[in-house]
């Protein structure tokens, strides 16, 4: 694991899309996962301003997002389509034919589950970025999912409803559908990127402690290439490894 200490949110979207951008021109056609959540969208400003400045390509990548919340109609300004279309996808040189996302209208979630998983499967991810929650949920592997859980509906604890549901357009769903940990854990670099104190708990857990499902973040911690990019406020209680 690589810890790289920023000093602020400006700083961590640099370096998690100057990382990104590398990758991209090393291979063109890289798979990427994208989460979503308010972290990331630094980072999301500096690809759409370095693919303006044609510093970055993104015509062969092809994206997997995390996780949907599910059932939501993919319109709903709160769903995780619009979020990336708006503060992404619309905005630079993507092809809509390589944007994958589970279906949050779909009528069987089990067997798109089912469909997401194994196309992930065909599509190995080359790059995989990741927020984390307060609780420590890894896309909604909220705490109590298994190390070897894969793509999956999922009940969202009351601790996640109620943080979501003041930053959620209407009434928010009981349920997601998210990428399992070991669906995660199968891509072949893993980026958390984590800011404030409010995620202080779930990195020193990540960092500190051994594997425990209670705690769903901490299963990264086995990856061979795994970096984490958080501030002082959030790496606070790891300080013991510096
Ligand atoms: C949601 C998403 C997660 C994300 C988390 C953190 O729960 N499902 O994928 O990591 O929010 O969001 P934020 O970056 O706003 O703290």
């Amino acid at each position: 694991m690589k810890i790289i200490e920023v000093k602020n949110s400006l700083e961590l979207s640099n370096i998690a899309a100057g990382i990104l951008i590398d990758e991209i021109k090393k291979k063109p056609n890289l798979v990427v996962c994208f989460p979503t959540g308010k972290t990331p969208l630094g980072m999301y400003n500096k690809l759409v301003s370095a693919n303006k400045k044609r510093k970055v390509d993104f015509s062969k990548i092809k994206t997997f997002n995390l996780d949907v919340y599910y059932p939501l109609p993919k319109k709903n300004r709160s769903s995780y389509n619009y979020y990336m279309f708006d503060h992404l996808f619309k905005k630079v040189n993507i092809k809509d034919r390589n944007i994958n996302f589970l279906d949050s209208e779909s009528k069987n979630p089990n067997k798109e589950a089912i469909r997401y998983e194994s196309l992930v499967r065909r599509n190995p991810i080359d790059i995989i970025f990741l927020g984390v929650g307060a609780n420590g949920h890894i896309g909604f592997n909220e705490p109590g999912s298994k190390k070897g859980s894969k793509t999956r509906l999922v009940n969202l604890t009351k601790a996640t409803i109620e943080r979501n549901e003041k930053i959620f357009k209407g009434k928010i769903p009981r349920k997601a559908i998210t990428m399992g940990i070991k669906t995660i854990l199968s891509s072949k670099k893993v980026i958390l990127l984590a800011l404030g104190k409010d995620k202080t708990k779930a990195i020193t857990h990540l960092i500190n402690c051994g594997d425990d499902p209670e705690w769903p973040v901490s299963f990264l911690k086995g990856h061979e290439d795994l970096i984490v990019i958080a501030d002082r406020e959030a790496l606070k209680g790891s300080k013991s490894l510096f």
